[in-house]
């Protein structure tokens, strides 16, 4: 039976592009989940008798929310919902799932790389009928919604069985219970030379994965272990646990420690890979040596060829503004498009949407390609492997002959989090003032060509997007930018991105923050950032 339940206004349900992220207990209040995915409904049109996709990260929190979800998706009209068995579905698959079955929309259950458990945090986005995440116009519906809600329609019928294959049905609505890996696993193999991959594992190649107790586990038990016969043991940490094992899922140095230090220890394999809570994030390592993003996505477009899926070449390639330019230069000398958007995926989009774009990253830990509308992490892992099992080459040669051909743009990011959120403007606010008169002025060897606060006018739909970062850029290449986090939750989050190109006949074997010292000093004397923070150094360093 349908039932209509009074509800009241829960006043923080304002989705970003990441969806809504709340602690666990604010998602536990009774209503407070109801609420919100009756908004989403609310705010959308057309749905009656539609699909809609359904699966999460497996957080704490998950499963009881895949209930929910599916009692109000029956009582509000869908026609049917496709669920991963056991509530588990990657937010890449999630992307893939939409785009194969044409489905109206999907709901990812994750608050991506952030910690989970009972006292972590959960969190709901919505994701329209192209795979990609509701743009603006809708997340602010749904809030507009959530303010105004008096009551939502749940089914009052019995959980139904989500560990066991097949169709339920609550209500008038089916519910699909599939494996969250069949589909996603069907993608790969259009883009990406399995035969190739299983021989290279057969010569002994050997990797380590590490799902960090998160989602991809069970895609990279199926996909390296089952598929590829990497070998029993590749995949650690490969079964998903409500609390990730109380640790942070998220794939780089800092949080994937474990990993990291293992690759560059005497035992290392030849390869290792990382994703994070929700499966779109990744980290590429190879024996003794540590892949940049910036640098990864660069590699990935040098060799994309390589790959069935990209063999006909790339429209162009995209990054975030703060990513490193070294894409920029590959773009260049294979003569493809590139374009340099503001941070957050969401920019991406459009290019892909329009056949601009093949390929896109950010600095932080997100590659993807045209073939969904989500950075996808096993995706980034196994085009990697696709490349080596080509060419046959250790990570490390192929970084350096990569180096050698293009140049290599030396890249860090210093993270001041927690600061004052006044010194932040005030220090911000200096620094788009300082783009006037910074061009020609000269800095030890560093000679100011060109500085501003960052606009980006979207090729597409014509939009504009300003204030993305103050950019300060060197003659040679080098680069400083600064940026406020858009995702932190104290305080604010200044973001420094210090780079430095060295050309392919220069120093190519230095050690990343050495060669970026005198930049790093004059990121911080450039922005006062003592002065108006108090801070003398960053607090997190990738
Ligand atoms: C951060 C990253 C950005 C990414 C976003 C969501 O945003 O810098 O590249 O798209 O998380 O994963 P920020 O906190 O810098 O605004
Ligand atoms: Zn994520």
């Amino acid at each position: 039976m349908i039932r209509t339940v009074a509800t009241k206004p829960f006043p923080d349900q304002r989705p970003g592009t990441s969806g809504l992220r709340k602690q666990v207990p604010v998602f536990q209040q009774p209503g407070y989940l109801e609420n919100f995915i009756q908004s989403i409904f609310d705010s959308l049109e057309g749905f009656q008798g539609q699909t809609l996709v359904l699966g999460g990260d497996g957080r704490f929190f998950n499963r009881e929310a895949i209930q929910i979800v599916v009692k109000i998706a029956a009582a509000n009209g869908f026609g049917r919902i496709v669920v991963g068995q056991g509530g588990i579905l990657s937010t890449p698959a999630v992307s893939a799932l939409i785009r194969a079955r044409h489905t109206f929309g999907g709901i990812i259950l994750s608050a991506s790389h952030n910690p989970g458990g009972p006292h972590g945090d959960f969190g709901v986005k919505y994701n329209i009928g192209g795979g990609g995440p509701a743009p603006e116009n809708v997340t602010e519906a749904i809030f507009a919604k959530s303010k105004a809600i008096s009551a939502y329609k749940i089914s009052d019928a019995p959980d139904i069985d989500i560990d066991r294959l097949g169709t339920v049905k609550v209500e008038s609505m089916d519910i699909e219970v599939v494996d969250p890996v069949a589909q996603y696993l069907s993608l790969m193999k259009t883009l990406f030379d399995f035969d190739a991959i299983r021989s290279l594992f057969a010569s002994g190649f050997r990797m380590r994965f590490d799902a960090l107790h998160a989602v991809t586990g069970p895609y990279a038990h199926a996909i390296f272990e089952g598929e590829l016969k990497s070998g029993a043991g590749t995949v650690v940490n490969g079964t998903p646990l409500p609390d990730f094992g109380g640790h942070h899922p998220d794939p780089n140095p800092t949080y994937a420690k474990d990993l990291y230090d293992f690759m560059m220890s005497a035992s290392a394999p030849d390869f290792g890979g990382a994703s994070d809570g929700d499966g779109d994030r990744n980290m590429i390592l190879g024996r003794g040596v540590y892949v940049t993003p910036s640098d990864s996505l660069a590699i990935l477009a040098a060799n994309a060829t390589l790959a069935p899926g990209y063999a006909k070449g790339l429209a162009g390639v995209a990054r975030s503004m703060p990513t490193s330019a070294a894409s920029d230069r590959v773009a260049a000398k294979i003569g493809i498009r590139s374009y340099e958007t503001p941070t957050g995926w969401k920019f991406f989009g459009n290019l892909l949407d329009a056949g601009l774009a093949t390929l896109c990253g950010e600095e932080s830990f997100g590659t993807g390609s045209n073939h969904i509308r989500e950075k996808d992490g096993v995706w980034a892992v196994l085009f990697w492997l696709n490349i080596l099992a080509h060419r046959r080459i250790s990570v490390k040669e192929l970084v350096t002959e990569h180096w050698r051909t293009y140049g290599r743009n030396y890249y860090t990011r210093h993270d001041y989090e927690e600061i004052d959120l006044n010194a932040a403007n005030g220090l911000m606010g200096a620094l788009r003032d300082a783009t006037k008169s910074l061009p020609g002025k000269s800095f030890g060897a560093h000679k100011v060509e060109a500085a501003d606060d960052f606009a980006y006018h979207d090729p597409v739909d014509h939009s504009v997007a300003d204030h993305q970062g103050v950019r300060v850029m060197f003659e040679g290449g080098s680069r400083i930018v600064y940026r406020l986090s858009g995702t932190g939750t104290v305080g604010a989050t200044l973001r420094v991105y210090i780079e430095h190109y060295e050309p392919p006949a220069g120093k190519l074997d230095q050690e990343t923050q050495a060669a970026l010292a005198d930049l790093i000093a004059l990121s911080r004397s450039l922005a006062e950032i003592e002065k108006r923070t108090g801070r003398k150094a960053p607090s997190v360093i990738t």
